[in-house]
């Protein structure tokens, strides 16, 4: 079967939902993939940040397989011999009292504003269902109705009301803006990416975590850090938060958590927020199962002892410093921390970001553009620096080709 036959199959069949690249893939190892011509690629988009351990690490492909043959779900009703075991590491790897395993990013969103809800009828003594959650503008923290009910971006939400209330929505990276906010006194909680993934890639100033931190602590607000994107080394530090010491109240993970091999995500808090939540009163039934257990212990395991972190410090490093004298007048900027990047574009001769993401895609390497003129450059954080030389000659002539 050609390319094209494989892509009309999934339109005729598949709802329209996305805008994938023209590329049908059937294989991945390491940072390379495949497609069903025999073409190799090097990933530079990695899942939007899940596949951070590469294409099926062995390790987790064993700890997958390994555990599928052995015991793959109880639902919650049972106990494993395993989900203590990630439960115990997870909270040790990143500081926390609790863990509450889900799948999904979105779900463990929605799993964060019910504990931050929560905490504030229980803790903090707002009147019942008065809480507030103050929120950034141009976030992305999912797809669920009450998700999208935070979101700014209107091919998020709009056309799917009614909303759910209780969301203040103030401007990334204005501190001003949520000092303000925090003035009311039925606000429970503060909810934040440390650098937006989905918005192209914004870094806020220095020293924004740390005051926003600060703030919330000073009127009895929970922090709540949405590391999906950028948490687990992705950004050169073990959590984007570590940059500026900060330790999020309620912090949530997904995406690298399983390497990308199957749908894994938590909510780590302390006990003080996380026991307001009782039997019965939250769950899911596969979250926790003893696949997503044995799979992200193995995930979490290959990041420390390949020292992920440290590489996708070193390599995002080389990456902007390299991007940056490659001179080309398509080519705006370059921004990103560790190995979470984009490059921002301007389009030439009616060429966009979309057209270079085209043809990188003939030079042998997948990125994809956001915003009309964003690529991010987002490869797994196993890449060796011979691979990001490779990756960035790739980039070099491709956009040489345009500027012409
Ligand atoms: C910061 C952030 N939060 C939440 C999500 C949603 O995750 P999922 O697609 O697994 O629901 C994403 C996905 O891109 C994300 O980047």
């Amino acid at each position: 079967m050609k390319t094209d036959a494989y892509i009309l199959r999934e339109e005729n069949y598949g709802a329209h939902n996305y805008h994938p690249l023209p590329v049908v893939l059937e294989r991945g190892e390491g940072v390379y993939v495949w497609d069903v011509d025999g073409n190799r690629y090097i990933d530079f988009l990695a899942g939007y940040s899940a596949l951070s351990q590469g294409h099926c690490h062995p390790r987790i492909v064993d700890a997958l397989v390994g555990q599928a043959q052995k015991l793959a779900l109880v639902s919650r009703a049972f106990h494993s011999d395993v989900l203590g075991e990630y439960m115990e590491y997870a909270c040790h790897f990143f500081g926390y009292d609790k863990l509450l395993p889900m799948n999904t990013g979105a779900e463990a969103v929605e799993t964060a504003l019910k504990l931050c809800r929560r905490w504030g009828y229980r803790r903090k003594g707002v009147a019942p269902d008065c809480a507030k959650i103050i929120v950034c503008g141009d976030n992305f923290h999912g797809r669920t109705i009450t998700v999208i009910s935070m979101s700014t971006d209107p091919s998020s939400y709009a056309g799917f009301g009614p909303y759910t209330p209780g969301f203040i929505k103030v401007p990334y990276n204005d501190t001003e803006a949520l000092r303000v906010a925090l003035q009311d006194p039925d606000v429970t909680g503060f909810l934040v990416e440390p650098i937006q993934g989905e918005a192209g890639v914004v870094v806020p100033d220095d020293g924004y975590l740390k005051t926003c931190y600060d703030l919330c602590k000073a009127h009895q607000v929970l922090f709540m850090a949405d590391e999906i994107q950028t948490g687990i080394g992705r950004t050169g530090r073990l959590l984007a938060c570590d940059y500026e010491d900060v330790h999020p109240d309620i912090l949530i993970l997904g995406k690298a958590l399983s390497g990308g091999m199957y749908p894994v995500s938590a909510v780590l808090a302390d006990d003080d927020i996380m026991l307001t939540i009782a039997p019965g009163e939250h769950g899911s039934t596969y979250g926790g199962s003893p696949m997503a257990a044995s799979v992200a212990i193995a995930s979490l395991s290959v990041v420390r002892d390949e020292q992920l972190t440290r590489n996708a410090f070193e390599m995002g490093e080389l990456f902007r410093n390299e991007i940056a004298k490659i001179n080309n007048p398509m080519l705006l900027k370059v921004r990103g921390k560790g190995l979470l990047n984009a490059v921002v574009t301007r389009p030439m001769e009616h060429k966009t970001a979309w057209d270079i993401c085209l043809a990188l895609k003939e030079n042998g390497l997948l990125a994809k553009p956001t915003h009309g003129d964003i690529i991010r450059f987002t490869p797994p954080l196993i890449i060796t620096k011979e691979q990001m030389m490779d990756s960035i000659a790739i980039i070099r002539k491709t956009l040489d080709a345009f500027g012409k």
